[in-house]
């Protein structure tokens, strides 16, 4: 393992006394997507602000690339692009001029070209003399992000990247994340679109009420805590579940019309055989057989709220 990101023992209390992270530990690995998942309020931003060097840490230690965020945050805050929660730029700029500014303050050489490969990645060329004020929402936040990427960072965060955005262009920002991490850029992302995490993330931290409950690897994650059901369209409805039946956990649908068996993922699934051949014993038949898998969005309820 390879970390870019080291984050130790953090906490942050707030000068309001609020204690908004509580003891984080965090690894985030080079050229990983990291989704970090939370109710409103987790801690997410402030977790993020305080890798950016944007909020003071109260205890604990933050390496970005080794390096301490506060003693060398000139080189550590070179190497990361924000791409903020609040959409926070000068109305009056242009696109063009917000990115190459932005690429200016970190003191990287001008580089036209590449800005506008970026610009041209996320639909923006087209609106490059533009005022800001005169887009769109979703093309605002598409400026951040172009914005975020100008100084060509190694690390990008991108805090609810897709809130607001349509449906479309939500999957082609997906598809612009991806390009990024094959190139080399480690990406760590808040949402409150599991799905979003469900199709990006190599890994999920998830975040509640400041402390960090899980990180783990997303297919670890939706194998270890995701349940598997199977669903049997009877042909003919049950009054009750046969009593020969008793020992399977099984559910009968109001109407009679659906057997539902449920089981987690780690299960050994050869009982479901012997659970078919006692069916038939029973003169059970079914027309149809299906199963279903607890999405990452289920798995996350259950994690928050237990
Ligand atoms: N400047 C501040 N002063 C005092 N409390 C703050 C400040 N900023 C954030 N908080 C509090 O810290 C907690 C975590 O806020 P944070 O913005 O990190 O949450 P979040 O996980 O990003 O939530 P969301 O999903 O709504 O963006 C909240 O209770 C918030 O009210
Ligand atoms: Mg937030």
């Amino acid at each position: 393992m390879n970390p870019i990101i080291e984050v130790s023992h953090l906490n942050k209390i707030y000068a309001g006394g609020f204690q908004a992270l509580k003891d984080v530990s965090l690894q985030i690995d080079k050229g990983e997507i990291f989704a970090l998942l939370g109710p409103n309020g987790a801690g997410k931003t402030t977790l993020i602000h305080i890798i950016c060097g944007i909020v003071n840490r109260t205890s604990g230690e933050v390496l970005v690339d080794g390096h301490d965020i506060i003693r060398d945050y000139r080189y550590t805050r070179s190497l990361i692009g924000l791409v903020p929660q609040e959409l926070a730029t000068d109305q009056f700029e242009t696109v063009w001029n917000i990115v190459r500014f932005s690429r200016g303050i970190f003191d990287q050489p001008k580089n036209p070209a590449y800005l506008e490969s970026v610009l041209k990645n996320l639909a923006l060329w087209e609106k490059r003399k533009n005022k800001i004020m005169t887009l769109s929402g979703g093309m605002k936040r598409r400026v951040m992000i172009a914005k975020a990427l100008a100084h060509e960072p190694q690390i990008l965060f991108l805090d609810e990247p897709t809130a607001g955005v349509d449906v479309e262009l939500r999957k082609s920002m997906w598809e612009q994340v991806r390009r990024l991490r094959e190139s080399g850029v480690t990406i760590i992302l808040t949402t409150h679109y599991i799905e979003e995490a469900e199709e990006l993330a190599d890994r999920i931290g998830v975040i509640n009420h400041g402390e960090l409950i899980v990180t783990e690897d997303k297919s670890r994650l939706m194998k270890k805590l995701g349940k598997k059901e199977l669903n049997l369209e009877l042909k003919a409805p049950l009054k009750a579940i046969p009593e020969a039946l008793s020992g399977y956990q099984l559910k009968l649908s109001p109407d009679g019309l659906v057997l539902t068996l449920a089981y987690d993922s780690t299960h050994n699934e050869s009982g479901i055989t012997e659970l078919l051949d006692r069916l038939k014993e029973n003169g059970v038949s079914y027309k149809d057989i299906y199963t279903k898998q607890s999405s990452l969005e289920e798995i996350f309820v259950q994690l928050v709220h237990q």
